[in-house]
């Protein structure tokens, strides 16, 4: 049985992709078989985001409908052999009935040990088939007011559907929050009323690498620790983690403000 883990939030582009394949790729990097799944059947981004885009030949929708072996569909990383990509189809023609594709879907993420489910930020079937066989929610926002609301919204109604959920703060920027302009990280927890799973500094690094297909691995990204972090986190392997970075390039003056607000 896998551990199912949906990423979500209603507002667009707060990182839930770069979230997810993250997340994934350090599961995978601990030597757990992780299944990285991409669900977003309008704009899929997974094969880019991981670098893979020339070696998709099939994909989640022709696994899920049986049109082809899972074997086939999941794209491979010679680089980490514990992570498989189930990248989105380029253009969907079939319709997917939330009930009978969360069933199957299961029945795929159940021969992993971790599946990530990647969702569109939009209201879609795929999005409902995901909550119906997630185990945990990790509710992605970054500390911009709509980002937040956004949060405090995909929060209350996954907690309506009885499904438990976890708040990533990405792109958090100490500076902005020690300068009183952005939200800190205990008024997020306060708004989502959910708990915290980690915090993801802005990483221009990142950003940039992300699109040549690479992700966060290394001291040069500001955000891997951050991602690590939250992978001891989910996994409770590692209590000693070092701190998130997220106080980069706040005076000392003004680092408590930005860890109690
Ligand atoms: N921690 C970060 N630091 C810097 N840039 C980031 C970070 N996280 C995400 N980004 C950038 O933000 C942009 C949006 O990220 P991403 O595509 O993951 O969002 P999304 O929530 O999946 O969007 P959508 O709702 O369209 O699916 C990308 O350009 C990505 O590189
Ligand atoms: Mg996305």
């Amino acid at each position: 049985m896998a551990l199912i883990i949906l990423i979500t939030s209603f507002k667009g582009g707060v990182g839930k992709s770069t979230a997810a394949a993250n997340i994934a790729s350090k599961l995978a990097k601990t030597g757990k078989r992780t299944l990285l799944c991409d669900l977003d059947f309008d704009l899929g981004t997974l094969d880019l985001i991981t670098g893979c885009e020339d070696r998709v030949l099939f994909d989640v929708s022709d696994a899920v409908s049986g049109r082809r072996d899972v074997e086939d569909c999941t794209v491979k990383f010679p680089s980490n052999p514990c992570l498989f990509l189930l990248p989105a189809p380029f253009k969907n023609t079939d319709e997917v009935q939330p009930s009978v594709f969360a069933e199957r879907l299961k029945a795929i993420c159940d021969k992993y040990d971790y599946a990530i489910l990647d969702t569109p930020g939009a209201d879609s079937p795929t999005l409902a088939a995901a909550r119906l066989c997630a185990d945990l929610a990790i509710v992605v926002s970054t500390h911009n007011p709509a980002s937040v609301r956004g949060a405090e919204k995909t929060a209350e109604s996954l907690r309506e559907s009885g499904l438990e959920c976890r708040l990533l703060i990405n792109c958090f920027d100490a500076v902005s929050v020690s300068e009183d302009r952005r939200a800190g990280i205990i008024s997020m927890i306060d708004a989502t009323k959910t708990p915290l799973l980690g915090v993801i500094p802005y990483d221009r690094t990142l950003m940039f690498a992300q699109e040549k297909g690479v992700l966060a691995d290394g001291g040069e990204f500001i955000s891997s620790k951050a991602f690590d972090n939250t992978v001891q986190r989910l996994t409770c392997s590692d209590t000693n983690s070092r701190p998130v970075p997220v106080l980069y390039g706040v005076s000392k003056v003004k680092r408590k403000k930005v860890l109690t607000k």
